[in-house]
């Protein structure tokens, strides 16, 4: 079965410093997955629910000290600490390697260790690379199976020769001496989770949770393929990708990156309010984007399931994901209800008279902490979606007509602004930010810059990135997506959301969709193209003249106010900062500058 030469010395290697008790190349079967619940059900780390409630699922509690990525304990370890950039966390890959040799050495004693191989994308697709997971955690190969394609076609399409990026994973709590196993093994004290973008290999130590241990997601998909990219001249996006149907048939794919927690899933499976118009999920995360033979930027989505936040998800906010998980889920850390369902904040506008939370204590409406850890995840694959399009797995992918990128800014940011070109397109991707205190009405809150929504995931320096976008944009015979700046979460003087969002949020996709096409117009102004105040289809919005101009204006003050911070975010890349984006910013300041004379 294990033709590969190199997986097959790598295996030997690590089963070598590993010291498992048992060594299993998984296949990627229903067997396979159905025996890894069974010995999760045994250790009682996992319960099966209610067969008659939810078929084929299960509800797994972590331990409460391993819940979230932990990236203060995330390091890109290139060979010059420029090189990982003031993004990241940097050390010297010599130390690391010393470090991790000493923590993985005999760090599976008396387990068994999994060799999971996977692709991230369709096999066979030209955009897809292939990863060899190696982890000690059954919990881990249960959520590879549905997140990427785990098994025999995998192995195939490596064939003899070709070449993987190796993932290696432990939960850190090796059984020794007859030591008795604990639900959730996990060593947060001696957490790592180490990349190394010149090799291309991913260390991960001490967690068993999500982006910490399911190494295909972030870790590759994002911080090592994003290095990959920027060395073969593609694209590896923390980004959503959509399918937009006019009323007319026509359909155009969208992708769109926004910070974690900003409603990137929502915003993938989202009903639009206008009618006649579609919006279909190709994914809700992550897209690998590649230059196809016409010059346009074909995108996949490197997964196979959403592995998506709980709270928040109902069939308000998301009818399209709640549909998708009738069966066959995986629920980590949600609460439980009494006849051994799922609960979590946001579900149902009113709780359960009882549950069991997420620690596995009893719970009821009157208790102060939420029921579902408030970063609980439902693991799903991604075709049980009502809404997936049907080329999801095409294996060219598909031709990205838009770029959106969007933050939660309560000031100065309008709906939706469009970018003169690929240039000023990476300079709005560049400035992503989202308010993180309440702004004062007239004021700009604390920002947290979030560019591109990589700041987490881009796995070198980020100035070095944006060079990289800038020279995407300079592809010989390149048909590149027209670029926009969203902003779903602008505030009135209130405080008060002055958009709905949500399905509403199909009026700006509409006007994105139509600027492609050619068949909408656009003001220019100072910050870039505006829609014209009959653009944005209002139509059924309770928003007065004022709000709708509020929207859509031009606040010359406030941005002019924001130049100065952005200077000074930039100042921290030093001579790595691109002068193409110095020149953008200063363009920006001189058209504001004059629009402000115009005025007085
Ligand atoms: C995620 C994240 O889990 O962005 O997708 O944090
Ligand atoms: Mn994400």
């Amino acid at each position: 079965m294990l033709k590969n030469k190199q997986l097959q010395e790598w295996i030997e290697q690590m089963t070598a410093l590993c010291q498992p008790e048992d060594v299993v190349i998984c296949d990627g079967s229903t067997q396979e997955y159905d025996r890894m619940w069974e010995l999760l059900v045994a250790s009682g780390a996992a319960k099966k629910l209610n067969e008659a409630k939810r078929p084929n699922s299960y509800l797994v509690r972590s331990d409460p000290a391993d819940v979230a990525r932990v990236e203060s304990r995330t390091y890109i370890c290139s060979e010059e600490p420029e090189d990982a950039g003031p993004n990241n966390n940097w050390i010297n890959p010599q130390e690391m390697r010393g470090t991790l040799t000493n923590l993985f050495e005999g760090c599976m004693r008396g387990r068994t260790m999994y060799v999971i191989p996977f692709s991230m994308g369709p096999v066979g697709s030209p955009i897809a690379h292939i990863g060899v997971e190696v982890s000690d955690s059954p919990y881990v190969v249960t959520n590879m199976h549905i997140m990427t394609r785990v098994g025999e076609a995998v192995l195939e399409e490596l064939g003899e020769d070709g070449d993987f990026v190796p993932c290696v994973h432990s939960v850190g709590v090796p059984l020794i001496d007859g030591k008795e196993d604990v639900t959730w093994p996990c060593n947060p004290e001696n957490l790592y989770i180490a990349h190394f973008p010149t090799t291309r290999e991913i260390w991960s130590f001490g967690s068993g949770y999500g982006g910490n241990a399911l190494l295909g997601k972030k870790c590759f998909a994002l911080r090592i393929a994003s290095a990959m990219a920027r060395d073969e001249g593609w694209l590896a996006e923390h980004m959503l990708i959509l399918k937009l149907t006019n009323p007319e048939g026509l359909s155009k794919y969208v992708a769109g990156a926004f910070p974690s927690a900003c409603g990137k899933t929502n915003l993938a499976m989202l009903i639009p309010t206008v009618p006649g118009w579609k919006v279909e999920t190709v994914g809700d995360d992550i897209a690998w984007m590649k230059f196809g033979d016409d010059g346009q930027l074909y995108a996949i989505n490197p997964e196979a399931g959403f592995f998506g936040v709980a709270p928040g998800t109902g069939m308000d906010s998301n009818a399209n994901a709640m549909l998708s998980l009738n069966e066959n889920c995986i629920f980590t850390n949600v609460a439980e209800t009494d006849d051994g369902d799922v609960w979590w904040e946001g579900m149902t506008d009113e709780a359960p008279e009882h549950l069991i939370d997420w620690t596995g204590q009893d719970w009821t409406p009157n208790n102060t902490t939420p029921a579902a850890h408030p970063n609980a995840r439902f693991t799903v694959n991604a075709a049980q979606c009502p809404a997936i399009a049907e080329e999801w797995e095409e294996l060219k992918g598909v031709p990205i007509s838009a770029i959106l990128f969007g933050g939660r800014r309560a000031t100065v940011v309008p709906l939706v602004n469009e970018a003169r070109d690929w240039r000023q397109g990476t300079f709005f991707g560049s400035i992503v930010s989202s308010e993180k205190t309440a702004a004062a009405a007239g004021k700009i809150g604390e920002l947290r810059r979030d560019p591109m929504a990589m700041l987490p995931f881009c796995g070198y320096n980020m100035a070095d990135y944006w060079s990289h976008w800038l020279s995407v944009g300079e592809q010989e015979g390149a048909v590149l997506p027209k670029i926009y700046y969203v902003n779903w979460f602008r505030k009135d003087d209130d405080g008060k959301f002055m958009w709905p969002g949500f399905g509403e949020n199909s009026r700006v996709l509409e006007w994105v969709f139509n600027r492609c096409n050619g068949t909408a117009d656009a003001i220019e102004t100072p910050i870039g193209n505006l829609p014209t105040m009959d653009g944005i289809n209002f139509e059924g919005l309770n928003l007065t003249d004022a709000q709708k101009a509020e929207l859509l204006r031009v606040e010359v003050d406030g941005w002019l106010s924001e130049i100065p911070l952005i200077n000074e975010y930039y100042d921290q890349y030093g001579d790595r900062m691109p002068e193409a984006l110095r020149v953008e910013l200063n363009e920006l300041q001189q058209r504001l500058e004059e629009a402000k004379q115009a005025v007085a």
